[in-house]
């Protein structure tokens, strides 16, 4: 089965052909990052517009990638939620209207559970059961997975997600958005050792997360070293960025290893834009070695949004049989 992924759900327009036979034939990706620069954060009207002027030429470039035409594909699967409203309807009408017109069933798709299932693209996918970290700009989930569309949820963030707390903190120390990545190269020539940063919810027992804390100590922590000028050294904020990366690190470590003991599961899979840092990966890699299990993840492009995670999650419920009925429909809060 051909299947056409479609994602939409926030500021990236991503296309992927994936073959439940051959695997994933070609992927395209369009980040509006530099659309949103400016204004620090991803204007909703700007990004839907963005995904009409760019969705239908991604469409012809996969098919061209792949050497295939419309007429191969055997069904279409798009993103219908979580996301901004008007984003996610730009994907969920280009491909509910395509599928129609071209009599091959859709499917809409949980943005969530694509991530959770990007590590499957991998050469050597991991295989159920596990437990999941989801950690991407709008979740901070641990989810106990037991077969596709199987999750039982262990514990999320009560408040701002993981990468909520890495754009947040690094629009203080004065970094572009997304400012995950930006922190984690600005961390490379910081000392956290300097500052004491805390661990949220770590001394209590559960699985559930907070960031807001350590967004206020970050905001804290600027104030109290800017100069007369305003200015903050860049050297503290090399330092101070260190210390936050790895507060975040050592948070979502510790959950993960409560998680294994709790569940007895000795495979961990990451996921979301988050888990592609460096240092959090190191992390995991240790903890789950220190168990006798592994970590898996995506490769550092399916960590972040893109279509063919959406293809991929769409392919495996049409295979099992699972269609969406004609009507559009798009779900902006939809837990999974
Ligand atoms: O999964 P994603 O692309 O979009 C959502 O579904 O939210 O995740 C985006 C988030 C942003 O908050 C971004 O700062 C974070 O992932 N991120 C990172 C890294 N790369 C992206 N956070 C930490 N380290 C990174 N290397
Ligand atoms: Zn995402």
């Amino acid at each position: 089965m051909l299947v056409l992924g479609l994602e939409t759900s926030c500021d990236e327009t991503g296309v992927a052909l994936y073959d439940s036979d051959r695997g994933l034939l070609s992927d395209a990706l369009y980040s509006q990052i530099e659309l949103h620069k400016e204004f620090g954060g991803v204007v909703p009207e700007l990004a839907s517009r963005d995904h009409v002027r760019k969705i239908i030429p991604l469409i012809e470039e996969v098919l061209a990638e792949a050497d295939c035409c419309r007429d191969d594909i055997d069904a279409i699967a798009y993103t219908s939620g979580p996301g901004l409203s008007g984003a996610l309807m730009v994907g969920a009408c280009v491909g509910r209207s395509m599928a129609m017109a071209m009599g091959v069933p859709a499917i809409g798709v949980h943005h969530m559970e694509g991530h959770l299932l990007a590590p499957m693209l991998e050469e050597s996918p991991p295989s159920f059961p596990f437990i999941a970290l989801l950690v991407s700009g709008g979740h901070t989930q641990l989810i106990e997975v037991e077969g596709i569309g199987e999750y039982t949820l262990l514990g999320e963030s009560l408040d701002d997600a993981a990468g909520e707390a890495f754009d947040k903190a690094a629009k203080m120390l004065g970094l572009d958005y997304p400012g995950g990545p930006n922190i984690a190269k600005l961390a490379v020539d910081g000392n956290g050792d300097r500052f004491k940063f805390p661990r949220p919810m770590t001394t209590k027992p559960g699985l559930d997360f907070s960031f807001s804390g350590l967004k206020t100590f970050t905001l804290n922590t600027v104030a109290a070293h800017r100069d007369a000028e305003g200015q903050v050294e860049k050297q503290i904020k090399a330092d101070i960025a260190d210390a936050f990366e790895l507060a975040v690190v050592d948070t979502l470590a510790l959950k993960c290893k409560r998680a294994i003991k709790q569940t007895g599961l000795k495979t961990l899979v990451v996921a979301g834009g988050v888990s592609a840092n460096r240092r959090l990966r190191e992390r995991l890699e240790r903890v789950l070695a220190s168990q006798g299990g592994k970590a898996f993840y995506a490769r550092p492009e399916y960590c972040t949004d893109n279509g063919a995670m959406i293809a991929y999650a769409g392919a495996q419920r049409l295979v099992a049989g699972q269609q969406e009925p004609l009507a559009v429909t798009i779900k902006p809060r939809w837990p999974l």
